[in-house]
């Protein structure tokens, strides 16, 4: 092939992160289009719980057969569209990385930015891409102008990350960090937003709220708590790590000032990939974590100044958003509930298990949490792995004590069959 051809098949190809012609298109539109096509007209309930619809959406994944992974909360696979997708621009890069990644591949970024607003159903002005949920989330906290004295009021079952950059900021510049502590499940938002609102005092300068909380998975009333403490003229940060790709919300209506997300949760992009959004009025006043020659500007690029980056994750963002949009996030938002809720009401009723989430939709999704009479959460993780192959997280944090199952799109009923047999026999075995 000539080289010119050869170049512009390249480009062609690359115009696949931000065009129509996206291998995701190549690949998978027209099968989840004819699934699409058959359930037309189903109720909700009755698509989650189609097994049809989701083999399709199954075979899309190129999850390892000889394991169940039930640890998507940590960090979820990238379907095979988008693994692909990473792939074929890193080759790319290495053709030439100054020319591919900085003149083509970068390209692509700002189309990007305005996919993921259209999800986020915010202005694409308000959205940075970054690296992960931590990065964004920090950014927003070191970026605050907060003075000796200035309160800020979180909770001991936030991530650990957030938890740890609000204590670096009262040793270094003296803030007072406050954190209350919630015994979940709680099935009353009213209680929720009473308990951050008794923690005001006049100093309270700020909310961080966890959206879901990863240890358990309880939703937070993010919006009730935002509008509680704007009464109270405090600004609220939210954590959305585990909710964005999963819930089906637009930023706007949580009313938050500030959100943190990773994309390689629920939405399935490439690892390493986040968004930070601000709310357009308060970008001015947030420094960036990583400096550029703005520090005050308005504009929300400023936060993007984040040295030499993985062009090719990046751009893989936009394939895991045709694949989520392909599927339409209420529907996946009410699958992933059924299989959560599908193991968890089976193993409820077996004597000597305790299931420590919520199963009520309003107040948790795809995380749940369980555990055994008689054994730590550690030692019913390795049971389940050694026996069973099923691999799970064991948490100990704070006021809760279980084993965290969170199952995703691709997960089938087999699957959290065997998950249902394993936690009965362990349990009666125990006995
Ligand atoms: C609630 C919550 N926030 C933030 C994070 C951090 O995500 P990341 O490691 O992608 O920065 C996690 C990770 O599990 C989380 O559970």
């Amino acid at each position: 092939m000539n080289s010119r051809r050869r170049f512009l098949q390249q480009v062609s190809l690359t115009a696949g992160a931000f065009s129509a012609s996206s291998l995701f298109n190549q690949l998978h539109a027209a099968s989840i289009d004819s699934a699409n096509q058959r359930v037309m007209g189903f109720t909700n309930e009755a698509i989650a719980a189609d097994e049809d619809y989701w083999s399709v959406i199954q075979q899309a994944f190129t999850v390892n057969p000889n394991i169940i992974n039930l640890n998507n909360g940590g960090v979820s696979p990238s379907p095979k569209v988008v693994q692909e997708a990473v792939e074929r621009y890193n080759k790319l890069s290495n053709e030439g990385p100054s020319y591919y990644m900085w003149r083509i591949l970068d390209q692509g970024r700002e189309p990007l930015r305005h996919k993921l607003a259209l999800l986020g159903g915010c202005d694409a002005e308000e959205i940075a891409i970054n690296r992960n949920a931590t990065e964004a989330l920090n950014t927003v906290i070191f970026g605050m102008d907060l003075k000796a004295g200035d309160e800020v009021i979180g909770t001991k079952q936030d991530y650990p990350n957030m938890i740890q950059a609000w204590k670096q900021r009262a040793l270094r510049d003296g803030i007072q960090y406050t954190q209350i502590s919630f015994d979940f499940p709680i099935e009353n938002d009213d209680n929720i937003v009473a308990a951050y609102e008794k923690a005001i005092t006049p100093k309270t300068k700020v909310i961080h709220v966890t959206h879901i909380i990863n240890w358990v998975g309880q939703i937070m009333p993010v919006q009730k708590i935002a509008r509680m403490a704007h009464a109270h003229g405090i600004e609220v940060v939210c954590d959305s790590a585990h909710a964005f790709g999963l819930l089906d919300y637009k930023i706007p209506d949580l009313e938050c000032d500030y959100l943190g997300t990773s994309l390689h949760k629920f939405l399935s992009a490439p690892i390493g990939s986040g968004m930070m959004y601000i709310r357009k009025e308060k970008i001015e006043k947030i420094w960036p974590l990583l400096c550029n020659g703005q520090p005050r500007s308005a504009d929300i690029r400023k936060f993007e100044t984040l040295g030499t980056r993985s062009f090719p994750i990046e751009q893989g963002i936009g394939e895991a958003l045709n694949f989520h949009n392909a599927i339409g996030a209420k529907r996946k938002q009410e699958r992933i509930h059924y299989l959560k809720k599908y193991w968890a009401s089976k193993v409820k009723e077996v004597p000597g298990v305790r299931i420590h989430t919520s199963l009520k939709p309003e107040y948790s999704c795809a995380i749940c949490g369980v555990s055994v009479d008689g054994l730590t959460p550690a030692e019913l993780d390795g049971k389940l792995f050694e026996k069973y192959k099923i691999h799970t997280v064991s948490i100990v944090w704070e006021n809760i004590s279980c084993v965290r199952i969170t199952p995703h799109v691709y997960t089938t009923l087999n699957d959290l069959d065997v998950l249902v047999n394993a936690i009965t026999t362990i349990a009666t075995a125990k006995k």
